[in-house]
Parts: structure tokens; sequence; C-alpha cells
């Protein structure tokens, strides 16, 4: 199993550029399967995650064309082969989930795996359920498996979330745009994900009003065409490589940035002390930190556009070094502070309270061994790695790889010291 093996201490300084958002390229690609005509994706991000996903779509019959190293790739799903996604394929990643709602919309059947939980919390699929039924689906569970039938075809509906989901508000829209009549979706999800996913869908033939806002209307077609969509920059890739540069200090521009969807995160990380300057147009940011220290900042995390609950765990690793004392409660999954121990293992002072992290900062963290427990939380010891003093090794990185692409050759060409060591777990 790899390792990461990083020397902390050592500003960074240089040029960071950003890939393509996981989170929109794994709905994107479910997004092929409502089209008999080639869709083609630019800026699509190689991680395990993608390559996952293009594995299930292979199995159900979509050709994909994915030339190694290549950020372009051409899913087309002209024939497809079954409408069912086995459990073996879903398990490895929530996102296959999403393939129900397109296979539903275009063939009137589905048959998908239910994802189960995570590390991070339960995270159910009932709202995706609901929308489905409210647009007149059949479904049952069996033996861990949805199976959804629609034989009349999916018809628009009014659904009302009774909170927001983003994955409830992309599968629904992923549905309906091919439903009879319109569908409206109330109290939607308003991450930049969703409008990435309204676009490509309208550039599919899709009518698609109000992605990225509480309200999305869809007046349903009858069929849609092929396209090439730019995957949108990843702001929790971008976020990331900030709190990095303001853990371990220097001066480091970040380049194809969203810069629009990061607002609350450069909002906390001023209040922080760190230097921040953005250029929406440019869509660069440039982060900087010398010499002085961090201030304590509180964070909530909350559906878009408040902070993004996929970047606390850095965010609390950032703290650790602050001066004073943040308080970081987590209020979108109940188990995702897996990280705060394994922080304390460098040094850090955190006290977990139920959903809320109380974290004192201290002067100064030194390396240890770690162990990675999810995506965000293993590139949170990342960061605090690139901090502390001495050597961390971040055990267990393929969570890593799940959503991190060229980790190590990013961090290291702004001159970090990190590398990928393979072998046994110590
Ligand atoms: N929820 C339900 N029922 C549902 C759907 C959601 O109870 O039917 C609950 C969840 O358990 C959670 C809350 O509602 O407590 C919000 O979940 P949401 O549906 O918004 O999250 P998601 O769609 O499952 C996506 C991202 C996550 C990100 C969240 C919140 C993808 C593939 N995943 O998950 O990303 O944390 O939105 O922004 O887009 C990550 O990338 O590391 C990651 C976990």
């Amino acid at each position: 199993m790899d390792r990461l093996k990083i020397t902390g201490g050592k500003p960074l300084s240089g040029t960071i550029p950003i890939s393509g958002a996981k989170n929109s390229a794994l709905k994107l690609m479910a997004a092929a399967l409502l089209t008999p005509e080639p869709v083609t994706f630019t800026n699509m991000p190689r991680l395990a995650d993608t390559r996952f996903l293009s594995q299930l779509l292979q199995t159900l019959g979509v050709e994909v064309y994915w030339p190694k190293g290549d950020s372009e790739c051409r899913l087309n799903a002209a024939e497809l082969t079954s409408t069912i996604a086995p459990y073996e394929q879903v398990r490895k990643m929530r996102a296959s989930f999403n393939v129900l709602g397109p296979l539903l919309a275009r063939y009137g059947h589905a048959t998908v795996s239910l994802p189960g939980g995570c590390a991070i919390g339960a995270r159910p699929v009932d709202l995706h359920l609901k929308a489905f039924e409210a647009m007149g689906a059949d479904l049952v569970v069996e033996e861990g498996y949805v199976k959804a039938a629609a034989i009349r075809g999916l018809k628009g509906a009014q659904i009302n979330f009774p909170f927001v989901s983003v994955g409830a508000t992309e599968h629904a829209m992923l549905a309906a745009v091919l439903a009879e009549g319109e569908t409206v979706l109330e109290n939607a999800a308003r991450e930049p994900e969703i409008a990435d996913l309204a676009d490509c869908l309208n550039a599919m033939g899709a009518k698609v009003s109000g992605g990225g806002t509480a309200t999305v209307t869809i007046q349903g077609v009858e069929t849609l065409h092929g396209t090439t969509h730019p995957v949108m920059p990843d702001r929790i890739e971008a976020g990331t490589y900030a709190m990095a540069v303001a853990a371990a200090g220097g001066d480091v521009t970040l380049t194809n940035a969203p810069v629009a969807a990061l607002s609350a995160l450069t909002g906390a990380l001023r209040d922080a002390g760190v230097t921040v300057e953005t250029d929406k147009a440019a869509g660069t940011i440039r982060i900087a930190r010398n010499g002085r220290r961090l201030q304590a900042v509180s964070v909530d995390t909350a559906p878009h556009p408040g902070f993004p609950t996929d970047l606390q765990a850095q965010f609390m690793a950032l703290m650790t070094l602050a001066e004073g004392t943040s308080v970081i409660r987590e209020n979108i999954f109940e188990n995702r502070f897996m990280h705060a121990p394994e922080l304390s293992r460098l040094g850090a002072n955190i006290a977990v309270r139920g959903h809320e992290a109380i974290v004192k900062g201290v002067e100064t963290l030194k390396g240890a061994p770690v162990m990675a427990t999810d995506l965000r939380a293993s590139v949170s010891l990342v960061i605090a790695g690139l901090a502390a003093q001495g050597e961390t090794e971040v055990n267990r990185i393929y969570h890593l790889d799940r959503g991190f692409e060229k980790l190590e050759e990013k961090l290291s060409g702004v001159g970090a010291d990190i590398r990928r060591v393979g072998g046994e777990e110590e």
C-alpha cells in the first residue's frame, strides 16, 4: 500500500494549476447515459473515482474513449447492453448510484445497488427515491438493490426537498430532463457543480432553468443530443491548496481556479490573516503568508454558499497552528471528524464534542505517522504535514487518489518535500 512521506517546514512558492472538479465530473459522466450520441468532456480529472465510474459505464455498454494521460474523455451510450449497476461497482463509490436516474429516464427501468453508508456518515438516498416516485416511478428495494420501473415514462412533478441535498437535486435533474412535462425542484441545493450540470444538460438540448439556485425548473424533452462540455474547475482542490500555502507559508498562485465558488473560504482565510488576491476574469487566486502567525477563526459548515463540509478537515488542520481558539461545527455529516485524532498525533490540541471541534492553536506541529480515513481527512493530514517540523508519513493514501489529481507533482512543483513510497504500512 502506498504512503506519502512529507518533510515539513518548507514555504511554498510558484503556481498550481487546478484540475476539473471530481464532484461535477461524476454527475456529468452519468448525464452521458441520457443520449445515444457521443458526449465529450474536456478538463476531465484523472482520478480513481472518475475511473471507477467509467468502468461502471462500460459495464452498462457505454463506449469510453479516454486515452491515458488525456484530460479529454468521450462517452458514447449509443446502445446500452445492461441497465443493472452491480453492488461490486456501486460499493466502490457512492456517486455510481447516479446512473439510476438517467437509465430510468431513457429506458424506463433500472436496477442499481444501494450505495450503503461510508466512513463520514450513513448517507441515505431516501430523497433521491422520493423524487423518482414523485415522477411516477415504481420502486422496490430488494436484496440491496433498487429496482425501478416507469413503464409509461417519467412524468414531471413538483418536488419540495425537506432539506438540501446535492446528490438528490442532481439526480432528480438527471431524470427530469427526459420526463414528460414540467418538474420543479424546491429547496434545491445551490452548489456550483449543479449549475455546471445544468449547463451541460442544456447544451445537450435539455430545458433546465435555475440550476445553482434554490428553485430548479425543468421542461422535459423527448431526446437529448451529444455535446462537448468543459468540466468546471475543482473548488475543493483549489481550497485545499490555498490552505496548504496558508499553513506552510509562502506565495502561490492557483490558476484555472473557480474564484466565485470559493468566497466562504477566502473570507475565512482573510480573517485568519492570510493574503488572498483573486482575479475572477483570469481565474486566479494568489495566496501568501509570510512570517505572521495565523489568527483563530471559527466556521460552521453549511450547504453552498456556506462553508463547505469538503473543506472542513483542511481548515481544521490550518487552525491547529493559529493563535487562539477556533470552533469548527460540522452540520452536514454526522461522523466527519476522524482527522481530529490523527492531527493530534502531530501535536494539535483538538477536543471533539458531538458535531463541534474546539481547536486550541499550538505554535508548532511535529511530524508523525498518521492514517488517512477518508478523502478530505487524508488531505488535511498532508496540509498538517507540510507545516509540521520533521517527517510525516500518511498511510492509506488510496483515499487521496480518489479525489486529487497529481497531488505530489503539484505540491513538489511549488517546493514541497513530498514523495510517494510503496510498501506495507508500518
Ligand atoms: N441525505 C439524506 N437523504 C438523501 C440524501 C442526503 O438524508 O437522500 C443527507 C446526507 O446523509 C447528508 C446530507 O443529506 O447528511 C447532505 O448530503 P448531500 O446529498 O448533499 O451529499 P451528497 O450528494 O451525498 C455530495 C458530495 C460530497 C459533499 C456533499 C455535501 C459528490 C459525489 N459528493 O455528496 O463530497 O460532501 O455533497 O456538499 O458530489 C467528497 O467529495 O469528499 C464528498 C463527500
